[in-house]
């Protein structure tokens, strides 16, 4: 660890790249690799530009001065226990993040925590504003911290600010129901560069910003994007689509070791014929119960045989102390429960289902293992998952069944698609993928890998970071 001195290139996130744990039986804490997609994607950019990570510890009423961990720079934000209930278990995850998933769970609207939502954000722009350097470059991420670019702005009017939504951003119907909606969409303004997953998204802001501000909005006449104008400058707006690290991933799924981890989970498993997968944080937006409720119509209806099909699914735990969360973890695990009670034989369960993160390394082996990826969400930003399945089958096999309603969808069109509110037409796609000739399937993996590989992070932050220095340069 050492003191740190401003940076050129800052990012800031809710998360740090690492959550520290503190352990219940005394032992010293220790840093975790955080959860979720937003640290998938950003921790290779920051490693490749020597950046600072400005972000929450993971762990209420800890405050760390800035330090160097395995060479990332980080500048740790505390939060209180309270702040921890209201601004991130509230108004992040029970206010917008069902708003903006199409409210498939009922947001709250509650006045109390969007007042500590402004708090909160304001300490992040006053953490960031610290840690830039004169004229930085600083990347806001995601639907917690919408209010820090304008915030920052007013601190720092050197800076070159970007900011980029991971979650949907939801149609102007449903985020009007937000009674702060004036003051979301004006911290987003404050941003020189404000980049969504899709162009829907980049519309419907570019549409609010109208109707809220009464703001001159020009379309640029390219998937979704344009300017607003704001008088004094101009703010950009576009669709940026995520991605991974596919070429470290592919290579990663090609070693030997992780070839030789992936036979042996097929045999731990019983060696059967098919084995299908699913990967996702336990959230209600992962449709986590379409997939199992359809295995088991499937297998209720004899279509598929239980002694040889094997489902595994993982999943990490997630914001645990919200009901939502909890009823869906009861739901998720009644259902493992009935299929495996009702198909299952001694030591021969159907679904292994396991409820916490597993090491990279085992991660990618059950990638490369299996069938066939069931990625099934009602609504998802991006989906991750889907790509990291993908890079790790370069060799055509193993099939991607993949939610219309995942913004991964828009690039995936090989995949086979399907419509989660339909239970028949993720039947008939699980059943497809299981059965389908392996010389079409290999095409159809071939040309979603290839996809893959040249659309990889790196494109995604050049095409972002690119557009946000020529917009700070104008
Ligand atoms: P989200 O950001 O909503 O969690 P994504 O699919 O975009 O969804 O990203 C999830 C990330 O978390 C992926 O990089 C995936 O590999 C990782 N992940 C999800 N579940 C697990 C798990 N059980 N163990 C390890 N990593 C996981
Ligand atoms: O992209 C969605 C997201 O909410 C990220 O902001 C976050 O890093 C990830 O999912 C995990 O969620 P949380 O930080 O609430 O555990």
């Amino acid at each position: 660890m050492s003191e740190t001195t401003p940076n050129d290139f800052v990012v800031v996130a809710n998360r740090l790249p690492v959550d520290l744990e503190t352990s219940s039986d005394g032992g010293p804490p220790v840093w975790r690799r955080s959860p979720g997609g937003l640290v998938t994607a950003l921790e290779p950019v920051l490693r490749s530009t020597d950046g600072a990570w400005v972000g929450w510890p993971g762990t209420a009423d800890v405050d760390l001065a800035p330090f160097t961990e395995d060479g990332l720079t980080l500048h740790p934000v505390p939060l209180s226990e309270d702040e921890v209930t209201e601004y991130y278990e509230g108004f992040s995850n029970a206010t917008l993040w069902p708003l903006y998933h199409d409210a498939v769970v009922a947001p709250t609207f509650h006045r109390r925590w969007w007042s500590v939502y402004e708090r909160v954000n304001r300490r992040f722009a006053e953490a960031t504003a610290r840690a830039a350097a004169p004229g930085a470059t600083v990347w806001v991420h995601d639907y917690q911290l919408q209010l820090v670019p304008a915030m920052l702005r007013d601190l720092r009017p050197d800076l070159t600010i970007g900011f980029f939504l991971h979650i949907p951003f939801p149609p102007p119907e449903l985020f009007l129901q937000l009674p702060w909606r004036k003051e979301v969409i004006g911290g987003l303004l404050g941003a020189d560069l404000v980049g969504f997953h899709l162009p829907g998204g980049a519309e419907n802001f570019l549409y609010l910003a109208r109707r809220l501000f009464d703001l001159p909005a020009q379309p640029r006449g390219t998937a979704g994007g344009g300017f607003i104008d704001l008088g004094d400058r101009r703010v950009r707006v576009g669709a940026y689509p995520i991605s991974i690290d596919s070429g470290q991933l592919r290579s990663h799924s090609e070693e030997a070791a992780i070839r030789l981890r992936a036979k042996q989970i097929r045999s731990e498993l019983g060696d059967p014929e098919t084995v299908l997968l699913g990967v996702d944080r336990l959230d209600y937006t992962k449709g986590i119960n379409v997939r199992l409720e359809a295995l088991r119509e499937l297998l209720t209806d004899g279509t598929l045989d239980p002694e040889k099909v094997v489902m595994v699914q993982l999943a990490t735990p997630s914001r645990e102390r919200l009901s939502a969360y909890a009823q869906l973890r009861d739901d998720v695990e009644r259902e493992v429960g009935r299929i495996n009670g009702e198909f299952g034989e001694l030591g021969r369960p159907v679904v292994h289902y396991l409820h916490r993160p597993v090491d990279r390394d085992e991660l990618v082996a059950m990638y490369t293992g299996a069938d066939v990826m069931l990625v099934t969400p009602l609504r998802d930003g991006m989906n991750l998952v889907a790509k990291e399945y993908v890079a790790c089958h370069g060799d055509g096999s193993g099939s991607l069944v993949l939610s219309e309603f995942a913004g991964a969808a828009a690039e995936l069109r090989r995949a086979r698609l399907v419509n989660p509110h339909d239970l028949e037409d993720v039947k008939r796609a699980v059943v497809e993928a299981v059965n389908e000739d392996p010389a079409s399937a290999s095409r159809r993996m071939k040309s979603l890998h290839t996809q893959v590989m040249t659309h990889d992070v790196d494109r995604w932050a050049h095409s972002f970071l690119g557009d946000l220095t020529e917009q700070g340069r104008a």
